[in-house]
């Protein structure tokens, strides 16, 4: 099998099993998968009670019985299917939906074997390192892009939702349960709409895959700051990057009403994440993320292979479409129907969906004043707004006393040679230049930032990251309410990056000294009126 280096890093993790060159369902699967493909006359599975004895069969096959399922996941099947939703639904559910899920399991292993053979021939996804492609563990500190057919994914969901991903070894390498177990559970053990809600969006992406298979790609990238200088990375800045930059501040859109997720232009949508990519999105979690991962639930499969995020370092996923339509946030959550997804199709088959995420400091309090802690925000932000086909144009504006001139017309030269491969994925040059930012209150609600400096860290970012918009919601709040303003103030005196930046600093460090107590945009306003012509003068 070709890409067996690929496969050995994920094989732990997946159900199926390889034997000599090729994988396989143990022979007791096929026959159950089989029966349960030939619907309810076959398989007797026509109720949640039933469908998790088949679940608990099917892992007693593939020797899973000791990774026991969290407590209450027989109870929540049964919940779910036999009272929670109506017999004409379950009855759907059970003769058309299920089958075909039993039926993508049973293709699963040559989906592998397919996706295996053509991972590195594609040409065009953004890819920096060869261009690999195949479906690995994306571990820490490793840039590198995964990109799976939607079928694929589906595919690999519906094994979550059997339960049939070995669990063993995933903690240990920083990966969360990724078995739809505890989604189940956690339902019959504190019973919430909210929660009924998220399984109800579940259900209905494999409503909507077994009726019509989607045909497109959805690339995962991790994204990661080295502070050496490689090529293929994007180069950490240090802090004088930040206090000396001179790039102006890109266009920055104040929305005080509407959602990341509804906005028809160009951007990267951020994701609020925990550095565990998804969160709590299948325990109980039902917040920014989580909702995002319960209406475009192809992101779920990201959390298969890619380990907990350090600082240095995003999850960039393209291509994740939007199955659900849903009104309310955490406890007020709910599933509103299908949403058919009209974004556009790159050449790569991926919709132009853009989601990054980032995870913000938790709970920091008045550490986030700390300058330790502002760079590491800023460099989290940067790492997922960056776009790695500007690699060369960051290299020069981070350009310091240890890189050499001479090493870096080396480096640029050995890039310019690369293969037409490379060439063509950053061509034309700004290929990527329309796409802007959308974001909002990051880190802010369950996290504790302060909303108004994390609103400004991320134009920084964004600005520094040569994106040409960030559109930001601030849904509202209090606090955000002179951003408008306080932009137009910014915009007016022409400040740079590092114009702003040093004002961000100089207020953090009275902050975090207990000089001062009022907000950034107070402390700023007053000081910027003021005909101290010190301040006026700012460059
Ligand atoms: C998806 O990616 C594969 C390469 O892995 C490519 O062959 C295929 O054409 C892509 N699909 C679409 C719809 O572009």
């Amino acid at each position: 099998m070709e890409n067996r280096e690929d496969l050995n890093s994920v094989l732990e993790f997946l159900p199926v099993v390889l034997r000599s060159t090729a994988l396989f369902w143990p022979s007791q699967v096929v026959e159950a998968l089989k029966a349960l493909s030939n619907g309810p006359g076959h398989s007797k599975v026509d109720s949640g009670e039933v469908l998790f004895l088949a679940i608990s069969d099917l892992r007693q096959s593939l020797n899973l019985s000791a990774d026991a399922l969290a407590f209450s996941t027989a109870d929540g099947f049964s919940l779910f299917f036999d009272d929670l939703i109506s017999r004409a639904e379950a009855n759907k559910w059970f003769r058309e939906v299920l089958p075909v899920l039993a039926d993508s399991l049973l293709r699963l292993p040559g989906m592998l074997e397919a996706h295996y053979k053509n991972a590195d021939s594609i040409s065009c996804v953004g890819a920096r390192d060869g261009l690999k492609t195949g479906l690995r563990l994306l571990k820490s500190q490793e840039a590198g892009i995964v990109l799976l057919s939607q079928e694929l994914i589906g595919a690999l969901l519906a094994c979550s939702f059997f339960c049939l991903f070995p669990n063993s070894n995933r903690g240990a390498n920083h990966l969360q349960v990724i078995n739809f177990d505890h989604l189940f559970a956690s339902l019959y053990d504190n019973y919430n709409e909210k929660q009924e809600n998220k399984i109800k969006c579940i259900i209905h992406y494999f409503e909507r895959i077994s009726s019509s298979t989607p045909v497109g790609n959805v690339s995962f990238e991790r994204k990661v700051l080295a502070a050496d200088h490689s090529l293929e990375y994007i180069p950490y800045p240090k802090t004088e990057s930040w206090s000396k930059s001179v790039v102006s501040l890109s266009l920055f859109e104040v929305c005080s009403s509407g959602l990341i997720e509804d906005h028809s232009k160009e951007a990267l949508e951020v994701d609020f994440a925990n550095k565990y990519f998804g969160g709590g999105a299948l325990t109980r979690g039902c917040v920014q993320e989580e909702i995002r991962f319960m209406i475009n639930p192809e992101l779920i499969a990201g959390m298969l292979f890619l380990p907990s995020m350090a600082d240095n370092e995003a999850i960039e996923v393209v291509g994740a479409e939007r199955f659900s339509k849903y009104t309310g946030y955490a406890s007020s959550f709910r599933y509103c129907g299908d949403f058919v997804d009209k974004k556009d199709i790159d050449i790569n088959g991926r919709r132009k969906i853009r989601i990054i995420a980032i995870d913000a400091l938790v709970n920091p309090g008045r550490r986030q004043y700390g300058h330790e802690f502002l760079v590491r925000e800023i460099n989290k932000a940067f790492c997922g707004f960056s776009d790695p086909c500007k690699i060369q144009r960051y290299r020069m504006l981070f350009e310091d006393n240890e890189l050499s001139e001479a090493q870096l017309d080396q480096d640029l030269k050995s890039l310019n040679s690369k293969s037409d491969n490379d060439v063509e994925i950053c061509q034309p040059v700004g290929f990527q230049d329309e796409i802007g930012i959308i974001t909002g209150n990051w880190g802010c609600g369950a996290f504790g930032g302060d909303p108004e400096l994390k609103a400004i860290i991320q134009w920084l970012a964004a600005s520094q990251a040569l994106r040409p918009f960030v559109v930001y919601c601030t849904f509202g709040i209090e606090a955000l309410q002179t951003l408008e303003q306080v932009k137009q103030w910014i915009i007016f005196h022409k400040w740079s990056v590092g114009d702003l930046w040093n004002m961000v600093v100089e207020y953090s460090s009275q902050r975090s000294k207990r000089e001062i107590q009022v907000g950034f945009f107070n402390w700023l306003l007053p000081l910027l009126s003021s005909d101290d012509p010190m301040m006026l003068d700012v460059p």
